[in-house]
């Protein structure tokens, strides 16, 4: 089915002048365009509005020609044909300049100018971090920031940040030039259908609430595996590694989602004063303890889907001595009524056997054997959230095996997301309407940020002096000494299936 007859729920947005920075760069042709021809598509985004792309060094047919290459390569699903795609690029226009120079922001200012049939505008910065401020700045001193008529909101890609200190400074050059209110910290994974699902089954649903505690729950585990490398991302990814690149973040994110109380309201303030309590409880990492709750490890060379693929340390522009991790696990505890003593373990990797995200909660095993003691025991619940691929909901119970026995077998209920046919919107749609909209939850508020690296900045410190690294082999689940992380807990690593 072709996704214009797909049935899409969710508010119009307002003309806008959308601006993306880094317009000629990757995220744009693989996210930024496909969502937004959607949102399009389903009545969504404007027709009014425009898109403008600022980019240096290529014309705009060369632009217009790597967008339309790039959906077909990134999102072939949309099916997009002639008459949509010419009714799109009416609404594309361009900025060709240096986002570093002065006169690029008169030009984008002239350029608004023109279009000026309304005031909105969001300005999206698709760009290296170390742009960040120098766009706002640009955008402040033109006044193209300044809130008269319409909104104007900044988008802020990730990383916010390397560290502690960084993340700091980043926000306070921010809040001088914006509003906290005109910022939109954007992790995507927020975005997720699943990670939203989570707060809906939690919060719609009366017989989750009290189960949802140190009464009940074993532990958490939340993870990220992915079986890509690192792609072309080596300058990135070689100062990053995987616990700034996904668990700092993204996943740390979801953890105060599975871990928060119930908010007063549905509000992005009310949600992030409940999120940002949980990273407040999360216990510190003393410096002997972080052997025992933290493992990280690099990629060797191995095969997957029967090809033989490199090493991380013989990736393009990567050093053969670099101790960069590409998986990391960290169990961390939450100091607080509801989770005193359940582990939550999270941990994401690159090279992988396969991708799968999932959020598992593993409840208490069976406090007694009722059945017959020489039978299979029955195993402890779980609760999974998938947040890809087969996105939905598996509960795991026990039950009885058929015939004249009361041994058990394990039940797997499903419950997908969406039915068959049905559309489960990608996230960059979700977060970039809700900007549209004004809706800040889904995004980080800069305590929040702050407090996440003030949690992980010890494991970084721990880390900087590092001369090595463990290895596994690509394609397996192999990873020295991940479980450790899982001592104690019952069933132990949930290794992805
Ligand atoms: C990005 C990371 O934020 O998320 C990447 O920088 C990672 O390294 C990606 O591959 C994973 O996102 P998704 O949506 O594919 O799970």
């Amino acid at each position: 089915m072709k996704n214009t007859e797909k049935v899409y729920i969710g508010e119009p947005t307002e003309p806008t002048n959308i601006v993306i920075f880094g317009a000629g760069g990757d995220l744009t042709k693989r996210k930024l365009i496909p969502a937004l021809i959607k949102m399009l598509r389903c009545g969504l985004l404007h027709p009014d509005s425009k898109i403008i792309g600022v980019f240096k060094d290529r014309t705009y047919d060369e632009w217009v020609e790597s967008l339309y290459q790039g959906l077909n390569k990134y999102a072939p699903d949309i099916g997009i044909d002639n008459a949509e795609w010419n009714t799109f690029l009416s609404m594309l226009k361009m900025v060709n300049g240096d986002l570093q120079e002065e006169p690029t922001y008169q030009v984008l200012a002239d350029s608004l100018e023109t279009l000026g049939n309304h005031m909105n505008a969001m300005f999206y910065c698709a760009v290296p971090p170390r742009w960040y401020t120098t766009i706002a700045a640009g955008l402040h001193k033109l006044g193209l920031s300044e809130e008269k008529e319409g909104f104007r909101r900044v988008v802020i890609e990730k990383p916010f940040g390397m560290d502690l200190d960084s993340a700091q400074k980043l926000n306070k050059e921010l809040q001088k030039l914006l509003d906290e209110s005109q910022i939109y910290r954007i992790d995507h994974y927020l975005g997720k259908e699943s990670v939203q699902n989570l707060l809906v089954y939690r919060f719609s649903n009366g017989i989750l609430e009290p189960l949802w505690n140190r009464n009940f729950i074993d532990h958490i585990q939340i993870s990220a595996a992915e079986s890509i490398g690192i792609e072309y991302r080596a300058n990135y990814y070689e100062k990053s590694g995987a616990l700034r690149d996904m668990i700092q973040s993204h996943l740390m994110q979801v953890m105060t989602l599975v871990a928060m109380e119930p908010p007063v309201e549905y509000t992005a303030d009310a949600v992030r004063d409940e999120k940002i309590k949980v990273l407040r409880a999360v216990r510190a990492f003393e410096p002997e303890d972080i052997s025992k709750q933290f493992v990280a490890a690099q990629y060797g060379a191995g095969s997957l889907n029967e090809e033989p693929v490199k090493a991380y340390v013989t990736e393009d522009d990567v050093s053969p001595d670099s101790v960069t991790e590409t998986f990391a696990g960290i169990r961390f505890h939450i100091d607080n009524w509801r989770w005193q003593g359940v582990p939550f373990i999270l941990w994401t990797g690159k090279r992988l056997p396969k991708r799968v995200s999932e959020i598992v909660i593993r409840f208490r095993k069976p406090p007694f054997n009722l059945f017959d003691s020489h039978a299979t025991p029955p195993l402890a619940n779980s609760l999974v959230f998938r947040v890809h691929p087969d996105e939905g909901i598996t509960l795991r119970m026990n039950a009885k095996l058929p015939g004249l026995t009361t041994d058990t077998q394990r039940m797997v209920m499903r419950a997908p997301y969406a039915e068959n046919g049905q559309d489960v919107s990608d996230a960059y749609e979700v977060l970039l309407h809700d900007v549209l909209n004004g809706d800040a939850t889904l995004f980080s508020r800069a305590d929040e940020v702050e407090e996440s690296w003030s949690i992980i900045d010890p494991l970084l410190n721990a880390w900087k002096d590092r001369i090595s690294v463990e290895r596994y082999r690509s394609g397996t689940w192999e990873i020295p000494g991940i479980e450790n992380l899982f001592k104690d807990c019952v069933g132990g690593w949930h290794e992805p299936s």
